[in-house]
């Protein structure tokens, strides 16, 4: 199109919005160059106004970032060969912090997610910066992370705090999230294959921390999840439908607020094959 494309920090740790760029025009390999870049720089990229884009035009774009997989238990959306659809009125409220689908050994490197249906007022997604959570610990804290695995499960999927879905809702989307349990053992500080970079990998999916009772577990991991959402390290974006976010999901966790009552939000993800992360000890 000729615009000139602008990136530009959206808060001081993490997130940067990108302009002058329609997504579904075959991008050059200059662009796709810029957009990359940003993505492991900021870790989390907005676009506004892609309005235009539909279903096919998304997965075509995702898989500019590598293969597209499917949910392991969540069934595709219809007509589409990848999109999850997560849609408030079927108890799509991902509002409890994660990093998507830890609970398999190999799990989701980015995720594309785009606006579909915005409630008028709320229904903002918060990002959190898990390199600069693990540069900012405290060393003996550090020290500690550095040592521990954790085991990461979807037996608890979403289930903890939805409160204003009816329980018909929650019981659905329960036996579609976890009709089939998976658990797998991560390092808590895990090296960015791409970066170098040291990241916390935590997230809701943690079940326990391996040695540890599920009482220490609890207790530690609040210590250490408190330090990844310090909003020092977020940031929070607010919605207009047609918007389409690409985040990092080795380097991030994220948080859809669920403030809108009854008011209808529909969003839908592509997530592309990850690797299993690498400990700092190889
Ligand atoms: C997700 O958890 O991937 C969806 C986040 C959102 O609904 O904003």
């Amino acid at each position: 199109s000729g615009e000139e494309i602008i990136v530009k920090p959206v808060a001081g740790r993490i997130g940067a919005e990108i302009s002058g760029i329609k997504l579904s025009e075959a991008l050059d390999a200059q662009t796709l160059l810029i957009i990359k870049e940003a993505l492991l720089k900021h870790k989390v990229i907005f676009f506004r106004e892609q309005n235009h884009l539909d279903d096919k035009e998304q997965e075509a774009f995702a898989k500019l970032f590598g293969n597209p997989v499917v949910h392991p238990t969540v069934p595709v959306k219809n007509g589409t060969n990848y999109i999850l659809e997560l849609n408030s009125d079927h108890g799509g409220r991902a509002n409890s912090w994660h990093t998507d689908v830890t609970f398999e050994a190999a799990y989701p490197k980015f995720s594309i997610l785009r606006g579909v249906t915005i409630p008028e007022a709320g229904g903002d997604t918060v990002w959190a910066n898990t390199a600069t959570a693990y540069e900012n610990l405290p060393e003996e804290l550090r020290n500690l992370a550095d040592q521990l695995w954790a085991v990461h499960t979807n037996e608890y999927d979403y289930a903890a705090q939805r409160t204003n879905i009816s329980n018909e809702a929650i019981k659905r989307y329960q036996e579609v999230f976890t009709s089939t349990i998976y658990e797998t053992e991560h390092p808590v500080v895990h090296v960015h294959p791409e970066t170098g970079e040291r990241h916390l990998l935590l997230g809701h999916f943690v079940k326990k921390f391996v040695g540890l009772s599920s009482s220490d577990s609890a207790q530690l991991f609040n210590i250490l999840q408190q330090h990844v959402i310090q909003l020092e390290n977020t940031v929070r974006w607010k919605w207009s439908a047609g918007d389409v976010v690409v985040w990092d999901n080795r380097a991030t966790q994220h948080y859809a607020v669920n403030d809108y009552d009854q008011a209808k939000r529909v969003v839908r993800r592509v997530t592309i094959d990850g690797d299993i992360p690498v400990s700092i000890g190889g």
